[in-house]
């Protein structure tokens, strides 16, 4: 039976709905502008309609629902519907999910606050098609960066071509944006993906910023040939150029304190057991807190690609895909959740996000503020993804009083 809206029974059951909306069976995947994304955006709108929401879809395919208010300015929370590959459950939905429950409430007592809230569904925050983050929070915040529409797929399908596929313009992607005019501030739920507060046997969290990161694909050429006539010396292999890189950005990494580096995709060609690797591309992933040592971290690894493909007689490309700079969440919004927190009975604790949120790309255009939400051993981007019904309970309260308190100005301490 469907538990009642607004009800952190209903999230988690929605929560499942969505999960089993993929591009492929056995697991979740939702990549941008896919079939499997068309089919949780037309699932998601029906909810809004419901919740008493008008609802519009952006030339990005993102999915908003606004909820009038009694005056003037509005106030976003949102998060994404896409995923990562074989992903869990609640990255994404979860805010999407609990943003809705908090409207279905004002909505079930015929309340308006004194702004409109918009729930945004945003289509693309993960990249796993075309290799760059925030991709639909770019143009709901006009901040889309027109160099991307080239960007091509694993079947070479470009970026452009898939937003009109979607049924949105790329002239338009490119524009002012879809976010309105008169934005308060944005705030986002989503599930911690690290251990803090389950260390801290606290429910929920408020973040005090948003780690920087750099994309980059890397390229190494060689030389295909007979794995069985070729001799070891002499050789250019060019996926051992990249396994050499690849180990090369873990060391690196793990001689920096606070800093990640991770190859998360590789691909060898022409991919066959008895011949010589002659092209390999992979996806380097560097993050770290502060952007000076991300940046320089980037840089020496950049080198280090190109000392390696020359001492093996190959060649190397390094295209930027993405550079994100640490974002600080707003200090007033951060207060004032901090409040929401403390008045729902429980201890407000601040921590830093090591992952990217939408909420970076919407720090461009307001005030930006993030809740957290445990998750079991920290474990995110896979299956085994797990959240509490009980701290989803936690959370739509506090959010609740999160918005009461940005419509009051808070507690004024
Ligand atoms: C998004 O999950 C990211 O941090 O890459
Ligand atoms: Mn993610
Ligand atoms: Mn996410």
């Amino acid at each position: 039976m469907d538990a009642a809206a607004g009800t952190p029974g209903s999230v988690m059951q929605r929560c499942d709905a969505l999960a089993e909306i993929s591009e492929e069976r056995g697991l979740l995947v939702r990549p941008y502008g896919s079939e499997a994304m068309r089919r949780v955006n037309e699932k998601v709108e029906g909810w809004m309609l419901r919740a008493g929401m008008s609802v519009r879809t952006d030339a990005a395919g993102n999915l908003i629902g606004r909820y009038e208010g009694m005056g003037e300015g509005t106030f976003i929370l949102g998060s994404h519907l896409d995923t990562v590959r074989d992903a869990g459950l609640y990255d994404g939905p979860l805010g999407v999910l609990i943003a809705l429950a908090c409207v279905e409430r004002l909505h079930a007592r015929d309340e308006r606050l004194p702004f409109a809230v918009e729930v945004v569904a945003f289509a693309d925050e993960e990249g796993l098609r075309f290799g760059t983050t925030y991709l639909g929070s770019s143009h709901y915040a006009g901040a889309f960066d027109e160099d991307l529409l080239e960007l091509a797929d694993r079947d070479g399908v470009t970026l452009a071509e898939a937003a009109r596929d979607f049924g949105g313009d790329p002239d338009v992607l490119t524009g002012p944006g879809s976010a309105p005019k008169d934005i308060l501030g944005y705030c986002e739920v989503h599930i911690e993906q690290g251990p803090v507060l389950e260390e801290r046997d606290l429910p929920v969290g408020v973040v005090s910023a948003i780690t920087g990161l750099s994309r980059i694909k890397v390229s190494f050429s060689g030389q295909a040939g007979h794995a069985g006539t070729v001799p070891m010396e002499g050789r250019r292999d060019a996926l051992c150029a990249a396994a050499e890189f690849i180990l090369e950005a873990e060391a690196a990494a793990q001689a920096e304190p606070g800093s990640v580096a991770t190859v998360g995709e590789i691909s060898a060609r022409p991919g066959a057991g008895n011949v010589i690797p002659g092209e390999v591309d992979l996806s380097l992933d560097v993050r770290h807190g502060d952007d000076a040592v991300r940046e320089s971290l980037r840089d020496h690894l950049r080198s280090k690609a190109a000392e390696i493909s020359a001492s093996r007689g190959c060649e190397h490309r390094w295209q930027a895909r993405q550079e994100s700079i640490a974002v600080p969440a707003d200090p007033y919004l951060g207060v004032l959740l901090e409040e929401a927190i403390e008045d729902a009975g429980v201890e407000a604790l601040r921590l830093p996000s090591g992952a990217g949120h939408d909420a970076a790309q919407m720090a461009e255009i307001c005030p930006v503020a993030m809740l957290f939400v445990r998750c079991k051993d920290g474990i995110s981007h896979n299956p085994a993804e797990s959240v509490e019904e009980e701290d989803v309970a936690v959370t739509i309260d506090v959010m609740g009083r999160f918005l009461r308190l940005v419509a009051e100005g808070g507690r004024g301490r």
